[in-house]
């Protein structure tokens, strides 16, 4: 078989998927025109043409923006399905899917609204065979008190809920910043999940762990830069949720044939492969692992631990992770 359709074949868990950021160009002038929301973009063409990113925050600009099509319960629906639409073609049997719904009560959808056109989506997913669970990001940009009146918000839908996260503008907004919030959501039993290492230092990857307690760690890419900090998560196997197009299109990584994912499976991290936004970044799942692979010649071996990881990483019972592995 040709690597291409190896990789498509592995059975895989998507672990780090920002629903907005699976919004293609054309559901957004879909949605602009059935909202009769205005858009800064003339064509479909022209949309794609803006997705050039130096950094991460030139990325969320144009992400925030893009968001703003979003307003009723059956555009987060379509949102979902067409993002679980292509990650079945990529043979993902199960995703943990992240969303901001600061992003959109802050310009007055309700909570409600988002939460039940996304579950509606996930729904209609699983009658696919495609299982599903959702964690709430918390914006880092925005203050703590924002955070927890988020999560107030959340409280009546806990029970669909799995974990909490943390994204948005990495630098000058470590973990510590969220840690009554992370304390809050561990109180409910829910998950906790950060990104950290992205474009922050191997310091906030300590705070995610330390102070967030989380159980899985979002990117992780400069943790590389801190053996210590590398032993630690090693020894505790902790999940790394690695996006490679993501790595490359915001400028984490120069080039694909300088990513640390083979390095990071070396020394001993349970580093998994991931789309992040893949409207933005040019892939979904499967185009992740292949741009990965080829640019850093990994093994089927390798590739075989990526998609095993990515079901032992999830938050899946010990006995569904079974069934899939
Ligand atoms: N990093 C931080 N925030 C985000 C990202 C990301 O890669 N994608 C969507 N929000
Ligand atoms: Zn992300």
């Amino acid at each position: 078989k040709d690597l291409d359709s190896f990789i498509t074949g592995l059975p895989k868990a998507e672990l780090h998927l920002h629903i907005e950021g699976s919004l293609e160009p054309e559901l957004m002038f879909a949605l602009a025109r059935r909202n009769k929301v205005d858009i800064p973009f003339a064509s479909v063409e022209d949309v794609r043409a803006a997705y050039q990113f130096s950094n991460l925050q030139d990325f969320l600009d144009i992400y925030y923006a893009g968001a703003q099509v979003l307003r009723e319960a059956e555009d987060f629906r379509d949102l979902a399905s067409a993002y679980f639409a292509r990650a079945a073609a990529d043979n993902v049997r199960h995703a943990e899917i992240f969303f901001d719904p600061q992003t959109h009560t802050d310009r007055g959808i309700p909570f409600d609204v988002v939460m039940e056109g996304l579950l509606s989506g996930m729904a209609e997913a699983e009658q696919a065979g495609v299982t599903s669970k959702l964690i709430l990001c918390f914006l880092r940009h925005l203050d703590e008190e924002a955070a927890l009146a988020t999560f107030k918000q959340a409280e009546k839908w806990l029970d669909r809920i799995a974990g909490v996260g943390l994204d948005s503008s990495e630098m000058g907004h470590p973990p510590a910043k969220f840690a009554r919030v992370f304390a809050a959501a561990g109180e409910a039993g829910l998950k906790r999940v950060a990104h950290a290492g992205e474009e922050g230092p191997p310091a906030y990857v300590w705070e995610a762990l330390d102070l967030l307690k989380v159980d899985r760690l979002d990117h992780g890419n400069r943790a590389m830069e801190d053996a210590a900090l590398v032993q630690r998560l090693a020894e505790e196997q902790m999940t790394l949720t690695v996006c490679p197009l993501s790595n490359l299109k915001l400028c984490v990584v120069k080039d694909l044939a300088q990513h640390p994912i083979d390095a990071m499976l070396e020394a001993g991290l349970a580093a998994t492969i991931n789309s992040d936004d893949p409207a933005y970044f040019g892939g979904y799942v499967a185009e992740n692992y292949r741009a990965v692979a080829k640019a850093r010649g990994l093994s089927r071996g390798q590739i075989a631990q990526l998609a095993r990881n990515s079901f032992t990483g999830s938050f899946l019972s010990e006995a569904e992770k079974a069934a899939h592995i």
